[in-house]
């Protein structure tokens, strides 16, 4: 069964939207085999989204995901990695389908509420960046 990375973002832990959202994903068919509420530092926004580094928007990203706490989350089922990006709907929320996560509740293209992964590659990285093997629990 695959899995894959999310964190629901600073603007969405400040609305009080955690569990709506976890919602979406256990609606979808997908298991949350692994949770933590933190707070990450600048250091930490920085490691995580380095493939951003030379983007013109990687600051702001970075402030952004370290200015609120954050939940960070295993998520499995079949096809876990595309099924949960579906879910999360489109980048930027003008442009997301309607029932998706962005659609509902991100407020502009850079505080869009969720973070997936985008590969199996990356799921597996992202997943060891935050969780020990003794964390997960399927
Ligand atoms: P993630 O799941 O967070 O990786 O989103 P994504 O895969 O849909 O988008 P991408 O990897 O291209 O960008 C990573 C994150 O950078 C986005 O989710 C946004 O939070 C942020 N971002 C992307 N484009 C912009 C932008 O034009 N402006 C700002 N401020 N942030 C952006
Ligand atoms: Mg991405």
């Amino acid at each position: 069964v695959e899995r894959t990375l999310s964190i629901i973002k600073p603007d969405a832990t400040k609305r009080n939207l955690t569990g709506k959202i976890n919602a979406k994903f256990e609606d979808a068919g997908l298991r949350i085999v692994a949770q933590k509420r933190i707070q990450l530092t600048m250091a930490q926004a920085g490691q995580f989204y380095i493939v951003h580094k030379d983007r013109p928007f990687y600051g702001e990203l970075c402030e952004f995901m370290a200015s609120k706490p954050v939940v960070v989350q295993v998520l499995e089922g079949e096809g876990a990695i595309l099924k949960n990006r579906e879910v999360m709907g489109a980048t930027n929320p003008a442009d997301a389908a309607p029932g998706t996560i962005r659609a509902e509740f991100a407020e502009s293209v850079g505080e869009n509420s969720v973070h997936g992964s985008d590969a199996p590659e990356t799921a597996a990285e992202e997943i060891a960046y935050f969780f020990s093997g003794l964390e997960l629990v399927g």
